[in-house]
């Protein structure tokens, strides 16, 4: 056993002898969430049990979800934060127990936030129960019809909770400060497999009820969910996949990197506290590339791409293990601190198994990404800051590149400042201090300057990454001799039209990404024939290659001309917004806004909130829900 376990059985133990608990307050950051009316400091939830039903038919989910919570003295009520939920009532006590009534209160909903569900309690309170039902429309969660899977016979659900989705699914404490331990029990059609982010079945149960675990303190964002006719296979003891069962074995010959991956981040940073990690192939609609939802990441198919070249991804939500779902950002102003770590180890991980010119490769693509971003933006974005300030807005409108790229960058030129040995031991020791903790941008500054920027005599302008716009000059530099051989490619191409299949016959996806971005849109339309002549890019069954090169086309006039069927099978097909938005983008800037709307009542019912809402921002149609 553990010293972790063996403490967090003594801290059970005691604590359910005791007649009421109080609040630990240095366990909650001084930063206030403003995306959550929780109010911690006066009472918070400890442990969810959840007893849910899921119903296919009406897409509703119903049940009781009960709640340990601990209160500061006098405490007289309890916030959870919910959105477009049908509250039916609250008791004090055990879903099953003896029911003391109170009485509760939703307030005003606004837009994206929800409402406050306001619980009246008694200085003695230590458990409450909500019996409640979701709503068909309820953002977190997409409910597909058969013939939106690959099996074409079974329905499927899965939710994305994050940055503030879990409240349209789950009466909660939505904010990332805030942790809990769970339990569930959830009943679905026979036939169909449940999987959460906790301990998960390995097979189907003959009635279809399925029970669940987490034993590890998380944020309401990584609460998950995913009903379908899913089938496991393992990679090793302690990893495997799920996918639908004609997904499953092209999901496991992907991943078959799996362990070798957990074997080296845990090399770096410590060992991986969640026990087992899987992944979950989902049906196309998904929303992002990856989710990582704890012990179980949720990833798009867009990633199997037959040669496991787009693994990165996983890499990524595996790093997550650390950086985010144990070391959680405590607001999402502070959102660079998941994403900027975990693309750093992320990098770490692909050098430690592929090489540095593979992951120089990909530093080399992060950082064009995070050049365009900013210049998009504009030189004095307080979105360009690593630290925003999203009051009043969606969250969701401050996740992009900056957190990742300008955080990797930040990570890694305070590497090359303090040197590798002594930057992988610093990292090494963050997440030992501050392992099942959140933490603001302020508090990670003066760790930062305390454990590695003043013993070393490190010279770095932190405020200038943290609190200003735009990339600080000091900023490291990734070398790739990879992408040195491709630029004299591409720049043969564009100045004498020459193109030489010899050299190119061993490029990987980034080469080929880099290749790609560097086609000036102004090109003359011939070339982009000649190219797709040549490598029969349109028909490229890699996500990532379709998508840069489809974005080119549109950019360039090349779709125009030639009416490629290929960007409305892709648009209709696939939901991952990092797709999507560029696609829809580019077709709204050059002249195409009225086939980008036609595409998108196509594809709409085959997308999910997050992503319909933002292409419908974009494309200006005033339907968004
Ligand atoms: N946690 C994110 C996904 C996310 C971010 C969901 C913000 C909701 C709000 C996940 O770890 C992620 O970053 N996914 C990326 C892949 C990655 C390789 C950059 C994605 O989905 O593209
Ligand atoms: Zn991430």
């Amino acid at each position: 056993m553990s010293k972790y376990w063996i403490a967090a059985t003594l801290f059970l133990l005691v604590s359910c002898n005791q007649e009421q608990k109080t609040v630990t307050y240095e366990e909650i950051p001084d930063a206030k969430d403003v995306h959550s009316y929780a109010q911690p400091q006066i009472a918070k939830i400890t442990h969810l049990d959840l007893d849910l039903s899921i119903d296919f038919s009406d897409h509703i989910i119903s049940g009781t979800a009960s709640y340990d919570i601990e209160t500061a003295e006098n405490a007289d009520q309890i916030i959870l934060d919910v959105n477009n939920l049908n509250i039916d009532s609250v008791w004090l006590g055990e879903a099953n127990g003896n029911r003391i009534p109170t009485t509760f209160q939703v307030g005003s909903a606004t837009d994206f936030m929800g409402a406050p569900l306001t619980i009246d309690i008694s200085p003695n309170t230590n458990k409450i129960t909500v019996r409640y039902s979701t709503n068909p429309e309820a953002a977190a969660l997409q409910w597909l019809e058969p013939v939106q899977t690959l099996g074409k016979s079974d329905p499927f659900l899965f939710t994305q909770g994050q940055a503030i989705l879990t409240r349209t699914w789950i009466p909660i404490q939505d904010s990332p400060g805030i942790r809990y331990t769970y339990s569930a029990r959830v009943q679905v059609p026979s036939g169909l497999l449940a999987l959460m982010s906790a301990s998960n079945p390995m097979e189907k149960s003959d009635d279809g009820l399925y029970s669940f675990e987490m034993q590890q303190p998380i944020p309401a964002y990584l609460m998950a969910l995913a009903v379908g006719n899913i089938e496991f296979q393992a990679i090793s003891d302690r990893t495997g996949v799920y996918a639908e069962p004609g997904m499953l074995e092209d999901a496991a010959y992907e991943m078959a990197d799996l362990e070798k991956m957990v074997v080296a981040t845990e090399s770096l940073y410590g060992p991986y506290l969640w026990d087992r990690y899987d992944l979950i192939v989902l049906p196309p609609s998904f929303p992002f590339g990856g989710m990582e939802n704890p012990r179980l990441t949720f990833a798009t198919p867009t990633i199997i791409a037959g040669d496991r070249s787009l693994t990165a991804l996983v890499a990524h939500e595996l790093a997550h293990s650390w950086s985010g779902n144990l070391v959680t950002n405590a607001t999402w102003d502070d959102f660079w601190l998941n994403e900027g770590h975990t693309v750093y180890i992320e990098r770490r991980i692909m050098e430690a198994l592929y090489g540095r010119p593979y992951s120089e490769m990909l530093a080399k693509l992060g950082l064009q990404d995070l050049t365009a971003t900013i210049d998009d933006m504009g030189p004095a974005s307080e979105d360009s800051h690593l630290k925003l300030s999203l009051d009043g807005r969606d969250p969701d409108d401050g996740m992009n590149d900056v957190a990742y790229e300008k955080g990797y960058l930040l990570l890694r030129t305070l590497e090359e400042l303090a040197g590798r040995e002594i930057f992988d031991a610093y990292l090494k020791a963050y997440f030992e201090a501050y392992k099942f903790k959140s933490l603001s941008t302020e508090q990670w500054e003066s760790y930062v300057h305390q454990h590695l920027i003043d013993p070393h005599d490190l010279d770095i302008d932190l405020s200038a990454w943290l609190y200003a716009p735009g990339i600080p000059a000091e900023h490291a530099q990734p070398v790739s001799n990879k992408f040195d051989q491709v630029d004299r490619h591409a720049s043969e191409f564009i100045r004498l039209g020459r193109l030489d299949r010899s050299s190119t016959k061993d490029w990987s996806t980034h080469e080929w990404l880099h290749f790609i971005r560097q086609i000036p849109a102004d090109l003359h339309v011939s070339f982009y024939e000649k190219l797709d002549d040549v490598y029969a890019l349109s028909d490229s069954g890699n996500s990532e290659i379709l998508a840069a090169w489809l974005e080119k086309s549109i950019q360039s006039g090349y779709l125009r001309d030639h009416n490629l069927p290929q960007l409305r099978a892709f648009l209709v097909e696939v939901g991952r917004r990092k797709f999507l938005s560029p696609l829809y983008r580019a077709l709204k800037e050059n002249g195409e806004l009225a086939l980008a709307r036609e595409i998108f009542e196509e594809a709409r019912p085959n997308y999910h909130s997050v992503s319909s809402n933002s292409i419908s921002a974009l494309l200006g149609d005033s339907e968004a829900i």
